[in-house]
């Protein structure tokens, strides 16, 4: 497996960086190729394996896949089996969002349950609760979830879904069914996320007729079919605050982040600037610097547009440098302070009290060997590599590159000194 080594520095950071399409919009859109039988184009799509795992899963269901980053085709096949297998689903828990598509364009889907993983249990009751409104039958057996449309594997109804808790997979999996049931659907309580406006803007281009996607309250018009489309991605607004978020690392810092868009990060921003981190908007990029020293800010994530849980490790890495205590409170999983205790070998003074991390801040981090079974915390680790002393080597980086394309390459972009070390440990 390979290894990323960051020799870290006092010396600021200077340069460019990129900013990439969205992870978590290209996924669901992908999905949604499956509800027409036309060919669809996606453009900007990052290269990472959670796409790759996508397509993987499509072809599976008898589509034809063209990756050639950034851009994939999707050619309808024939889908004899409207099934996701364990050995695609374990990949990736976003492989359940084939489930909505499969059931609204086949009248049945065999899927497998996609299982917990390193941050939490990760249930999926709210997207089977949705589905049953939508007249669907869902057993569970040995693993899968099966799921048949109404009357044996007819058309989906039109209905009203309300969510206990906003679920930003479960909005996508439903708004994906009730663009192909009968009549109107409104899902209450809705995530409100900007992938989830983007997937509104997809299910509009294909025919359905989609209203409030990014509100809580969403409306949809099925159609009878689907027509395909060609589209480019968002860009990554947790890619582009992880960047920024290293780009305030080192005093005297100033990064240019090209293709982040800051109303997609207000939450994020606002912190920033409460910890006397420069952010100025330009254009279609963002600045990011720092002049003076950090300042301690507290936070509690939060469905969207509160601040985002896949920020919370890059944020509580930058407070481990600043002058005085930060609480952060992680209020969406269960689990997600596994870079906690990799970040206290690094010199961090980090207190975790249940779902409450109390970060006070020190002069400097050490470099060591660390690694972390979280994407984001993955990607934190390294983070902390650029101001910590020494080097930093961060292990299992399969991790960060689901979901952050050329990370190595990026960084350099930045001034940072990093190099990736193929099959550095077995
Ligand atoms: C999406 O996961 C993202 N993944 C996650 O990003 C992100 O952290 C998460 O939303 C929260 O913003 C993709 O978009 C592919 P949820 P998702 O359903 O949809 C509970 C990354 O790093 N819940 O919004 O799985 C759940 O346990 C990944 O890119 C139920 O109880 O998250 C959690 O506490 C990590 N029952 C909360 O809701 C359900 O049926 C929010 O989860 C569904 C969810």
């Amino acid at each position: 497996m390979d290894a990323i080594l960051i020799k870290g520095s006092t010396e600021p950071l200077r340069g460019t960086v990129r900013i990439s399409g969205a992870k978590n919009a290209a996924l669901p859109i992908l999905c949604a190729t499956l509800l027409s039988d036309g060919a669809s184009r996606l453009r900007n799509v990052p290269k990472l394996r959670d796409i790759d795992t996508t397509a993987a899963l499509l072809r599976f269901l008898g589509r034809n896949v063209v990756v050639d980053a950034p851009e994939i085709t999707v050619d309808p096949g024939s889908c004899s089996r409207p099934e996701a297998p364990y050995e695609l689903v374990k990949q990736m828990r976003a492989s359940v969002l084939v489930l909505g598509p499969l059931v609204a364009r086949y009248g049945r889907a065999k899927v497998s349950l996609p299982g917990g993983c390193a941050i939490g249990a990760r249930p999926i009751d709210q997207h089977l609760k949705g589905l049953e409104a939508m007249g669907c039958t869902i057993h569970l057996d040995r693993g899968y979830v099966f799921a048949e449309g109404p009357d044996g594997g007819g058309r989906l109804r039109g209905a009203e879904v309300v969510f206990d808790m906003p679920t930003v997979t479960g909005t996508e999996n439903i708004m994906m069914a009730a663009a192909l049931a009968r009549g109107r659907s409104t899902i209450v309580n809705c995530a409100r996320e900007p992938e989830i406006e983007e997937l509104g803007r997809i299910l509009n281009k294909m025919g359905a007729v989609v209203d409030g996607a990014g509100t809580d309250v969403i409306h949809i018009e099925g159609a009878s079919e689907l027509a395909p489309f060609d589209h480019a991605i968002i860009p990554d607004r947790i890619e582009a605050g992880t960047y920024m978020v290293a780009a305030a690392m080192i005093e005297g810092s100033d990064v240019l982040i090209e293709g982040a868009e800051l109303h997609d990060l207000e939450a994020l921003v606002a912190k920033l600037r409460m910890a006397n981190v420069n952010v100025t908007s330009e254009g279609r990029n963002v600045r990011v610097g720092r002049t003076g020293p950090l300042k301690p800010v507290n936070i509690t994530t939060g469905p969207h547009p509160g601040f985002p849980t896949d920020m919370q490790a890059q944020l509580m890495v930058l407070m481990c440098l600043a002058r005085g205590e930060s609480v952060i409170s992680e209020t969406i999983f269960e689990n997600r302070f596994m870079h906690v205790p990799e970040l206290q070998r690094m010199g961090a003074d980090i207190v975790l009290r249940g779902h409450v991390a109390v970060v006070n801040g020190v002069d400097e981090l050490y470099g060591a060997s660390v690694m972390a079974t979280d994407l984001r915390a993955s990607a934190s680790l390294v983070v902390a590599g650029i101001a910590a002393r020494e080097e930093t080597e961060v292990r299992r980086v399969y991790h960060i590159d689901r979901g952050y394309e050329r990370i190595e390459e990026k960084f350099k972009g930045m001034g940072v000194n990093i190099e990736r070390v193929v099959g550095a440990h077995s």
